[in-house]
């Protein structure tokens, strides 16, 4: 979705924001603009398109001078992408500049009162009324800009990060958020602000995250932060570890690709630092073994991929807890009035942390009583910082829009907690525990194994990416398993694929099986590959090609029965094969949407963090 980035030191503004939008790119957008300001004055430069247009448009930043400024790339809503609605958004004496992140519900009142005023208003969107509002109160305070802002925030309704910068107070910019990331980055004799870490990280790695209703003012000199009331606080100062070129793409093609190569990285990292002696142990775990053992009932609420990993985390955390676990889509959640007390514990999947539906069941949770623990990958991110407890999944920056690593380390850390609380309600053998966790420790070096395997995918890749429909089916994980698979094969190669529980094709959706139709067969869970077979010959005898993905040991049973293309995995604890059995699938991915020459790491239409509902 949108990004922001603000710059004030004594560097040149308009390349630092380059800099910075282009680290931002992989979040979606369809159009990009700077506002700096200089010896001639507020410059604005927008365009619609990719950065490279806006580039080309100010010489790489070269065309507008000046050391202060901020810089935007939209993901359009209110209003069609193009170069007006683009931000920076301006007030009407063009003195003040806006960018903004996230939805104003109330604009339309607030613009008709502003039209009732005589305001004009160029663009469609609902940014265009902050700046308007912030110039309007800016007046009445007698050139009080932060007085003005924030007595603007009090009529805002919705979601917002806003950067503003005015032509009248220019050796400061402005920050403040509601719903919507921003953080603010801290240097030597320069000040950043900024929706995603990863637009600053070359310059610092010292931040501060902005919590909701806070504003703040950047100098060069420093950063001062206030509450709702304008009172100043203090805010702590957090240093971030990511590497920089953890978020480049270090000779990859793609940054999907690089992820996926990642992963037994990546996992190791998550794992390792939690195994101690043999059991699982949580630093710092916010939930006594008392409250485990209390807990009633455990919903897992997610959107997207994360949802994916949550739906083989229910089989999973049931296998090892014999507790029930229902998963919810994050969604639907707040508003399907969902049966939570003080001993349910809810725990919301998040990559990014930052999901605007994620949060919401989040607070929702919390609401009616809830503990809340999150898997995110993000550190300081809203739902993290909303949390009673967070286990951070260690994946590094992810960028790739699709994601990889970030599903395979939060289901990494679903085994974990499932051990974990397995252990406090006594509910697995030890002969079990032990097996999962073995295999859990030996997943990123069997992960190395199935990446081994990548030329092979490519050549079945190669085979079937002009298919235009995809059916995924499998039982239990595999079923699970096989929502990821259709979802990561949807999104970036526009392929239209659908995933069913094997046992439900006879309900309806064998009708739609012909001649040539591809189907991807999920059969990695021993206990059930009977019954896989089963439905491999269902397939084929009404014409289905079928790819198959199961275990080394039943490849020969899969080619038996006529599969095109059998793709295996090593042998490892059911819990974990899961983990295993993604792989092949992203990469099949991968490989179909490359040969189709589609925008890999940015599909159309998708956003990384999504912040609106
Ligand atoms: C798909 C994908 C999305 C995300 C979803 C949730 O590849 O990445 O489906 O999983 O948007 O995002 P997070 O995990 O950041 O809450």
């Amino acid at each position: 979705m949108c990004g922001i980035v603000g710059y004030v030191g004594d560097q040149q503004a308009a390349p630092v924001l380059l800099d910075g939008l282009a680290r931002l790119e992989y979040r979606g957008y369809d159009s990009a603009g700077v506002a700096v300001f200089g010896d001639q004055g507020l410059e604005v430069a927008k365009a619609k398109g990719r950065l490279q247009v806006l580039s080309d448009l100010i010489d790489g930043g070269r065309a507008i001078h000046g050391n202060v400024g901020i810089g935007h790339t939209r993901w359009a809503t209110h209003g069609a992408p193009s170069d007006v609605n683009s931000h920076p958004h301006m007030s009407r004496s063009g003195r003040i500049a806006v960018v903004h992140n996230g939805i104003i519900e109330n604009y339309a009142e607030l613009k008709a009162f502003l039209m009732g005023e005589g305001v004009e208003f160029a663009s469609e969107t609902d940014t265009e009324v902050v700046a308007h509002l912030i110039e309007y109160f800016y007046k009445k305070d007698n050139g009080d800009l932060l007085s003005a802002v924030n007595r603007v925030l009090h009529r805002l309704e919705g979601a917002y990060a806003l950067g503003i910068l005015s032509a009248d107070d220019p050796d400061q910019l402005i920050a403040v958020r509601k719903d919507s990331p921003l953080i603010l980055g801290v240097g030597q004799g320069e000040n950043f602000l900024a929706s995603d870490v990863t637009a600053i990280l070359r310059y610092t790695r010292e931040v501060i995250y902005l919590e909701d209703g806070e504003m703040a003012l950047l100098t060069p000199q420093g950063v001062r932060c206030f509450d709702h009331l304008m009172r100043p606080i203090e805010k702590a100062l957090c240093h971030v570890d990511w590497e920089i070129d953890a978020a480049e793409k270090g000779g990859y093609e793609h940054f999907m690709f690089k992820e996926i190569m990642e992963q037994p990285d990546a996992i190791r990292r998550t794992v390792s630092p939690r195994i101690k002696d043999g059991r699982v142990h949580f630093e710092d775990f916010g939930l006594s073994d008392q409250d485990i053992r209390e807990m009633s009932r455990m919903y897992i609420v997610a959107c997207g991929s994360s949802y994916h990993v949550g739906m083989v985390g229910k089989y999973n955390l049931e296998r090892m807890l014999r507790r029930p676990v229902e998963v919810s889509l994050a969604s639907e959640f707040r508003y399907m009035d969902p049966i939570v007390d003080e001993k349910t514990l809810v725990v919301v999947i998040s990559q990014s942390g930052e999901t605007l539906d994620t949060m919401a069941a989040l607070r929702e949770a919390k609401r009616l009583g809830a503990k809340v623990l999150s898997i995110v990958n993000v550190m300081g991110s809203s739902i993290a910082r909303e949390s009673d407890v967070v286990l951070y999944t260690w994946a590094g920056p992810e960028i790739s829009v699709a994601t990889t690593k970030a599903y395979s380390t939060q289901l990494a850390v679903l085994d974990l907690l499932g051990l974990y609380f397995a252990q406090r309600l006594g509910t697995l053998p030890e002969e079990e525990y032990q097996a999962i966790l073995d295999s859990l420790l030996h997943l990123p070096e069997q992960i190395e194994q199935v990446l081994e395997q990548r030329e092979q995918i490519q050549y079945l890749a190669s085979q079937f990416f002009n298919h235009s429909s995809v059916f995924f089916i499998g039982r239990n994980c595999d079923y699970a398993l096989g929502l990821e698979g259709s979802l990561k094969l949807k999104e970036i190669s526009y392929i239209h694929s659908e995933a069913y529980a094997s046992g439900e094709l006879k309900h309806g959706t064998i009708s739609l099986i012909e001649e040539g139709t591809l189907v991807i067969a999920l059969a990695t869970y021993a206990k059930l590959f009977d019954k896989a077979v089963s439905n491999v010959v269902e397939v084929r005898t009404r014409g289905a090609e079928v790819l198959a993905l199961t275990t080394e040991d039943h490849r020969a049973d899969m080619e038996g029965i006529g599969a095109a293309g059998v793709v295996t995995v090593p042998h490892s604890h059911p819990v974990v094969l899961p983990s295993l059995g993604v792989v092949p699938l992203q990469l099949f991915a991968y490989y179909v949407a490359l040969m189709r020459g589609c925008d890999i790491d940015k599909p159309r239409n998708l956003a990384k963090s999504v912040t609106v509902e």
